[in-house]
């Protein structure tokens, strides 16, 4: 038995049957399911949260007297205190809830940032990022006179970490950098650069919608002053995210958008905004996707996040030498420390020609950009397959992923 098959059996985890979308046929098969950067699959407990507060505790939070209104907000606070003990926060405070990544990282750019940036100023992120990691960026750049500069990668897929820390210079007004790519899977070692970063006190912002589900994170630790991610990609609902901030850079910021429960006192002659983290809560905000969100936590941490970090390490090792063996299959994002993504591609056929013939075979990957052209332009392919990884992935799912490549390659000869 190889070493690679001793830690993987050692590392497996048994979990498929708690998600009930996996027993699924798709076109005749059983789903293989390796999407899960774009979106997890969610537990039995996750929908069954969900379900219970739609079927019994419906009603909008922080403002009824009334018996379910204190339930929904129980349980919606009762989320956020979860989400505060998932990231190690030293305070609740700090535990914004928002719609996603992209709106934890447009909150920074436009109350953080954007009152305080000059012209001629930097915001440095990495050519790795998701676009919602680089959008944000130009638009305060076009707003504010900034400057956007991107550290390189090299063909590995690898963070330049040497030219990043080169471009780390008192022009910096602000870091950005995903934590894990979700187009290469690479990691970042964001715990040094913050670090770097700190030495010459620039603010940090990481993107961690690729980490959260994969790995343990610890704010404190990681000494990051923001930490972005969205729930769907953790086995919880669409529409939910979380913009962790240090609680005395949130307590100086702006309002990001105005409304109902952002506010203590609203008269026409000026309004007193509401106390943290709710002054960056405008509107009735997605009550039962962050139930559900709670309840993904709970799952997670059930398992706990390193016996999964060794489960989808080990399969990692084994999906990449397994395509690494189809003649024709060229691997891109080749890093030595990557998390749960292989992005790929067959002989001359094109992604989406590749990704459909999967399906045919009841195998699901995403095939496109990833909404990181710059990483795209970088190796000069117009797109890539990918293949994502998450807890509920075992070796079988990687036997059909490669069964279907050869099957795809037969069919294009
Ligand atoms: N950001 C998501 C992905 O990587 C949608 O697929």
């Amino acid at each position: 038995m190889s070493h690679a098959t001793l830690a993987f059996d050692k590392n497996a985890l048994d979990v498929r049957s708690d998600f009930p979308s996996l027993t699924q046929s798709v076109n005749g098969q059983t789903l293989v399911y390796l999407d899960s950067a774009a979106s997890a699959q969610q537990p039995n407990t996750v929908i069954e949260a969900v379900q219970q507060y739609h079927e019994h505790d419906h009603a909008n939070v922080h403002r009824g007297v009334h018996s379910l209104s204190h339930r929904a907000t129980e349980a919606y606070e009762g989320a956020r205190d979860k989400l505060c003990g998932f990231l190690n926060a030293a305070s609740r405070r700090e535990i914004v809830l928002t719609s996603g990544t992209t709106e934890s990282i447009n909150l920074v750019a436009q109350s953080f940032c954007r009152p305080r940036i000059s012209a001629g100023e930097q915001i440095l992120i990495t050519h790795m990022e998701h676009h919602s990691n680089i959008v944000p960026w130009q638009i305060l750049c076009e707003q504010t006179g900034a400057e956007l500069v991107v550290a390189p990668i090299d063909n590995r897929g690898q963070l330049d970490t040497d030219a990043l820390r080169e471009l780390l210079t008192e022009k910096v007004f602000l870091l950005a950098i995903g934590h894990v790519s979700n187009a290469l899977g690479s990691v970042n070692p964001v715990r040094e650069i913050i670090s770097w970063a700190k030495d010459l006190d620039i603010p940090v912002l990481v993107d961690g919608a690729q980490a959260v589900p994969h790995m343990a994170v610890d704010v404190k630790d990681l000494d990051c002053d923001f930490y972005a991610f969205s729930g769907h990609k953790m086995l919880g609902p669409t529409g939910t995210g979380v913009l962790y901030g240090r609680e005395a850079l949130l307590e100086d910021m702006p309002p990001w958008q105005g409304g109902g429960d952002m506010i203590l006192e609203v008269r026409f002659d000026g309004t007193v905004y509401n106390d943290l983290p709710y002054k960056f809560e405008a509107g009735t905000p997605n009550i039962s996707g962050v139930v559900g969100l709670g309840s993904a936590v709970d799952y997670l941490q059930a398992i706990g996040l390193t016996r999964i970090a060794q489960h989808e390490q080990a399969l990692l090792e084994y999906m990449t030498g397994q395509l690494a063996g189809i003649d024709g299959l060229r691997l891109i994002g080749t890093a030595r420390e990557k998390a749960s993504v292989q992005s790929f591609l067959v002989d001359d056929i094109h992604p989406h020609d590749l990704g459909t013939i999967l399906d045919h075979q009841g195998v699901a990957i995403r095939t496109g950009h990833h909404c990181a052209m710059p990483v795209m332009d970088f190796f000069n392919v117009p797109g890539t397959a990918r293949a994502s990884l998450a807890l509920y992935n075992d070796r079988d799912d990687i036997d059909r992923l490669v069964a279907a490549i050869r099957k795809a390659q037969e069919i294009f000869a």
